[in-house]
């Protein structure tokens, strides 16, 4: 029979809040932040008072902005997804803004005034959705402002990835934003880990006790850590030619995920102790080295078949340098050097325009020691493995080997698994608006912590500048749209 057990503390209550986004007429906005606060909001889980405003340099009024927010969000979205919309936009406002000082100062100005009415601007959570070279600039004209002042309501900064280019560029944002932000009012988003099945990783491995005592490496072979993609690079190409796969998907989400999978108990679920924990497996990440068994395999994809019709290369995306050697594939071996995961790889995998998207966790267990059946069955006995997949589906499949039902000795690997879908009926909870929940509550779990951030960079530099040698091709091999990479 099933058995729920929840938190048995309700969670903090929610304070009335205003939510600022700037890069409000953006694309991020429209697409990704309004749905999740609208979803949010028809099921009750915005702040009785809130209200968000929506702040860049184009000229609107609060009207035009309802409109074109309506306008822009409601594409594919099912009527049930769009209902409470007429309620919601009265929550949204514009405010015109520069990006410098007299701009904010006309804010700050703006959110006294609001603060001063009934509104509920006290408590001020900003939201980053520029481009990320405006980072710094916007965190020193909020602390110049005044606006990261936390004596009237708190006051919160979400910044989205990329956080810095490398060590060096990621340092010194952290650096600019502390001179006026505390680091828990700074809130990082990886969206991936505010996925179900990744939450559930640590549910997984904690609430369990079966499984805790294999996880190591007397009993797994591998791990590999996937994300595979079937989009190419799209509109985006004037960032990933910046950024290319190891910045984009690398630092950050894989990067979580490889920590959420190795990493030792926290003492505590509260976000301090979960971050100390991932903090250590990043340190112990063996420094990239081809000597000592790193490895790295570069890709970028070249025209091929996705789904039946031609879709072109990297090079003749628009906006990509017809030269351009940025890496759109990795396959990256390293090595966790610590008692638990000695001499055990772990694989990260990542690609665009590859046949299928999948994102998954695969740990590979060891072979049994001594095969009972190697007279009549040789060697070929699979060894058990467990998948944690978050796409297609949201599942966990462990597979096992079973006798087919035959006088002959015949096996069969088969798989117990468990698909959210089918446990749990209704749409799985949008991934941002988990995140922008947390931000509003002040729960810093499901975020990076700025050591988190700079120890990843720092294990990415050695590869990094494995993928700039590409400019002399000899690392970076082509593979053609729609196959499985190089
Ligand atoms: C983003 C990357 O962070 O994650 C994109 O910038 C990538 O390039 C995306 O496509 C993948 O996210 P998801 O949730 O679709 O796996």
């Amino acid at each position: 029979m099933d058995q729920h057990a929840c938190e048995i503390l309700p969670r903090a209550e929610l304070e009335p809040c205003t939510i600022i986004i700037f890069g409000g007429s953006g694309d991020l906005t429209s697409r990704k932040l309004i749905p999740a606060l609208l979803t949010l909001f028809n099921s009750g889980q915005l702040p009785e008072h809130f209200s968000i405003i929506g702040c860049s340099r184009t000229r609107m009024t609060d009207r035009q902005y309802r409109e074109h927010l309506q306008r822009s969000g409601s594409a594919g979205r099912s009527a049930e997804e769009l209902q409470g919309w007429q309620a919601f936009s009265r929550h949204l406002h514009y405010f015109p803004l520069e990006y410098n000082p007299a701009g904010f100062a006309r804010l700050a100005a703006h959110l006294r005034r609001q603060s001063g009415s009934r509104q509920p601007s006290a408590n001020l959570l900003f939201e980053l959705a520029v481009p990320p070279r405006l980072y710094p600039l916007i965190g020193e004209l909020l602390g110049q402002a005044g606006l990261a002042d936390q004596t009237r309501g708190w006051s919160r900064l979400v910044v989205e990835k990329p956080f810095g280019h490398d060590l060096a560029t990621a340092r010194s944002l952290n650096t600019t934003l502390h001179q006026f932000f505390q680091e828990e009012q700074l809130f990082r988003i990886d969206h991936y880990l505010a996925k179900e099945t990744i939450q559930n990783l640590l549910i997984f491995r904690f609430a369990n006790a079966i499984f805790e005592p294999i996880w190591n490496r007397r009993y797994i072979d591998s791990v590999q850590i996937m994300a595979a993609e079937q989009l190419g690079v799209g509109t985006r190409a004037g960032f990933y030619e910046q950024a290319g796969v190891i910045r984009d998907m690398f630092q950050n989400h894989l990067m979580q995920l490889l920590v959420l999978t190795a990493m030792e108990p926290p003492y505590c679920l509260e976000a301090e102790a979960v971050h100390d924990e991932k903090i250590k497996v990043i340190r112990s990440l063996r420094t990239f080295s081809a000597e000592r068994g790193s490895a790295i395999r570069l890709g970028q994809y070249s025209p091929g078949i996705i789904a039946g019709s031609r879709v072109p290369g990297y090079r003749e995306e628009a906006g990509v340098a017809p030269h351009s050697t940025t890496p759109t594939y990795a396959r990256l071996t390293t090595y966790v050097d610590n008692w638990r995961w000695q001499g055990v790889p772990f694989f990260l995998v990542s690609g665009k325009r590859l046949p299928r998207k999948q994102t998954r966790i695969t740990i590979q267990f060891k072979a049994v020691p001594h095969s009972l059946f190697s007279d009549s069955l040789g060697d070929g006995i699979r060894a058990n493995t467990l998948t944690i997949e978050t796409y297609p589906e949201e599942a966990i499949r462990l597979s096992f080997q079973t006798k087919n039902p035959s006088p002959q000795l015949c096996l069969r690997t088969m798989e117990m698994d468990f698909a959210y879908h089918e446990h749990y009926p209704g749409p799985a909870p949008d991934a941002y608006g988990r995140v922008l929940l947390d931000c509003m509550l002040g729960d810093q779990l499901l975020f990076w912590r700025q050591d988190g951030i700079e120890a990843s960079w720092a294990f990415l530099e050695p590869v990094l500048e494995a993928c700039a040698d590409c400019g002399g091709l000899q690392q970076l091999h082509f593979y053609p749209a729609g196959s499985e990479g190089p």
